[in-house]
């Protein structure tokens, strides 16, 4: 896939057009299958607890960033429990303002909401012990998301961690014209990572989603 000047400003412009007129849901934020949050959750859980922990090496426990957060399902289920602090970044303002609500009580230890896109988006520099990004890099162009790794990369507290959860294809680049977003194969994604100056310390794939979904990878990036 090339870049902003090959894809057009309309790339970024479509997909909030997209996003706006999408119910500030559970449903709404999985394209219609909310039934498989539980069990994406469990996933993402048992996925980060490997790197959470007393002792050497270990992530901290402090601040999570969630990045194409929507209304906060990962935030809520994943990060607040996890962690201290959560910040949230997205570019639909009306998803950050339903998570206010849908957060409850817990939402009391929201850091700050951010509404802007990732491709703009500067994270606070070594504020965070994981950089959660999921359903969202279809979303940033090539160049966009390298940099946008790259800054990530320099939002990280010592042992912190970046995770990519998102949608692989078989091979090469899908476009989706409806939410004008792309799916890329995981070679692809690895390329990528790679150009930010980063290593993939862990790789999974989801093995129980819905079989007409898109194979959903995850990769835990320092
Ligand atoms: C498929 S939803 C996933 C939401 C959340 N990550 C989850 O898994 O529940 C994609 C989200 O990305 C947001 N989004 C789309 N383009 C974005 C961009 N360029 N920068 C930041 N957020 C974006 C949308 O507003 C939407 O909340």
């Amino acid at each position: 896939m090339g870049d902003i000047a090959e894809k057009g400003a309309s790339f970024y412009s479509n997909a909030e057009d997209y996003w706006k007129d999408i119910p500030p849901t559970v449903d709404g934020m999985l394209g219609g299958y909310g039934n498989i949050s539980n069990m994406d959750i469990r996933g993402s859980k048992a996925f980060l607890q490997k790197f959470l922990g007393e002792g050497e090496g270990k992530t901290g426990a402090g601040c999570a960033l969630d990045c194409g957060a929507g209304i906060g399902r990962i935030t809520k289920r994943l990060l607040l429990p996890l962690f201290n602090t959560v910040d949230l970044v997205d570019v639909t303002q009306e998803f950050l303002d339903k998570a206010k609500t849908y957060l409850g009580d817990e939402g009391q230890r929201v850091g700050k909401y951010f509404c802007t896109g990732l491709q703009e988006f500067v994270p606070e520099f070594g504020r965070y012990d994981v950089i959660w990004i999921q359903w969202v890099i279809g979303h940033l162009t090539d160049g966009h998301l390298v940099e946008f790794l790259r800054r990530c990369q320099s939002a990280l507290r010592p042992n912190g961690l970046i995770v990519i959860k998102d949608n692989v294809s078989y091979e090469g680049v899908v476009p989706d014209e409806v939410d004008s977003s792309v799916c890329r194969d995981l070679d692809i994604v690895r390329t990528l990572v790679a150009q930010a100056g980063l290593q993939v310390v862990l790789e999974e794939q989801e093995m129980n989603f819905p079989k007409e979904l898109f194979q959903v990878h995850t990769l835990a990036l320092r």
